[in-house]
């Protein structure tokens, strides 16, 4: 062993074997961008250099890395009890995990599915609620109903459901029986809007067209992103999520909210659904709910469904659905104590107090080189940069790499730098980050 007494080198001998997740690898493999350490707001690569973390790792770590009460509960758990099953068993931490967690969501979203991924979750959500229309008796409701640019996670389900064409163009068929309603996005009524963009509530209609089209009795469930993140941080018309919900409750259509970016915190509250003040049936989570330490995943349903469930089972087994590491007792500390530090620090609070402030840092690139538009809400940011002609999505690769030898991470989709930093991130930290985009910005042609 070298490497301090970890049982692995600090630099990998060969980095062949490792078929890398939604990487260039070929391209990663001959110019290897490796993390060997964090500690709240930074990275360490092997070679010592210190990034600026300014997307929370993938829009997860929300309290900072290297939090010492996470890992302390997670190595207490450990050497009590390692695992434990969740089928006809059970152990306190995970309803612990389950209270705390309907705490601090608003409304009657007050039970929690554990999954061990936003995929996971996606994916759970779409079963539960086509599960719960066969309970009540509404078996013809089986059609799921996703948006354009929708993104949830890469399993058959979230795949399918999401609008992301390079996700799914190489899978063949999908689901059957899917289909999208149109996406938000739309610079030339929308560019620069600081927050919520004041056009486009309309767009919600765009389910009424589907329910024309198939018939609400066949429709089950409609998911979508209150914020789309992984398209480009796409902001909801102000409105659109409200309407959203009328038209699927005038329906019998159940409406899930996918808050695995927007959850805990991301938007200065606990969730999208408070700050919206929109209540979806279903809500998916994630990332944020372990500050990403133990993978973990957990779909909150409201009341109703719940009860539907163990009110129309006579016997036995009410959802034959589960994995298992649902409610993993590692995972379940480690979101316990998750919670217990964005509510000492108040950080969601914190998030919120500062998002005027990461607007104005965000505006400082108005009228930047390539800049086409600026969108932010809470402590996220997209910004847009106009393609290279010939060569779509060349200018945010560029980008990130020079963000990135110039000591901070940030994240890019198709022509869009996206931004979502730790919430624990500083004004000053908030300055670098966007003086260095706008630095690398000036470099890029
Ligand atoms: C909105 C949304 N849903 C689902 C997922 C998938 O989560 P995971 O990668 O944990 O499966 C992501 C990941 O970025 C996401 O942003």
């Amino acid at each position: 062993m070298d490497n301090d007494g970890f049982n692995y080198p600090d630099r990998p001998n060969d980095l062949d074997a490792f078929w890398m997740p939604f990487t260039a690898n070929k391209g990663f493999k001959n110019a290897p961008r490796l993390m060997a350490g964090a500690k709240d707001m930074h990275y360490f690569t092997p070679d010592g250099r210190k990034i600026l973390d300014g997307t929370a790792g993938l829009w997860c770590s929300n309290a900072g890395h290297g939090r010492e009460k996470i890992a302390e509960a997670i190595k207490k758990q450990a050497d009590r009890m390692d695992f434990a099953p969740n089928f006809q068993l059970g152990h306190p931490a995970a309803f612990e995990l389950a209270n705390r967690l309907v705490e601090i969501m608003p409304g009657d979203l007050n039970h929690v599915f554990f999954t061990n991924s936003g995929s996971e979750s996606a994916d759970t959500a779409l079963k539960i609620a086509l599960a719960y229309h066969n309970v009540c008796g509404n078996g013809s409701k089986t059609r799921l109903i996703g948006r354009e640019r929708g993104y949830h996670g890469t399993n058959f389900g979230g795949t399918s459901v999401g609008g992301m064409v390079k996700n799914r163009m190489f899978f063949g068929g999908l689901l059957g029986g899917v289909d999208h309603i149109r996406h938000t996005h739309d610079i030339e009524h929308n560019a620069f809007s600081k927050g919520e963009p004041a056009w486009g509530e309309h767009l919600a209609d765009d389910l009424e067209r589907l329910v024309q089209l198939h018939d609400a009795s066949t429709i089950a469930a409609v998911m979508v992103e209150p914020v789309a993140g992984s398209t480009g941080v796409l902001v909801p018309p102000r409105g659109y999520l409200k309407r959203l919900r009328e038209i699927c409750t005038k329906h019998n259509i159940l409406l899930i909210f996918d808050e695995v970016i927007t959850g805990f915190g991301r938007l200065g509250t606990g969730f999208a659904v408070d700050f919206f003040g929109v209540e979806p049936d279903i809500v998916t989570t994630a990332k944020g709910l372990t500050n990403a330490t133990v993978p973990m995943g957990a779909v909150f349903c409201k009341k109703k469904i719940y009860d539907a469930f163990l009110e129309n089972t006579k016997a036995g087994i009410e959802l034959f659905h589960g994995y298992t590491y649902s409610g993993h007792p590692l995972a379940a500390v480690a979101g316990i104590a998750t919670l217990d530090i964005y509510k000492e620090e108040g950080l969601f609070e914190r998030a919120a107090e500062l998002s005027s402030y990461w607007e104005d840092g965000l505006y400082s690139l108005k009228g930047g080189n390539h800049v086409i538009d600026l969108r932010n809400l809470g402590i996220m940011a997209g910004i847009e940069l106009e393609p290279r002609p010939q060569a779509p999505t060349a200018r945010a690769m560029e980008s990130f790499h020079k963000c990135f030898d110039a000591g901070l991470l940030v994240r890019v989709t198709g022509d869009i730098i996206a931004l979502s930093p730790p919430l624990i991130v500083s004004k000053s930290q908030i300055d670098e980050i966007f003086d260095t985009i706008g630095n690398v910005l000036k470099t890029v042609d």
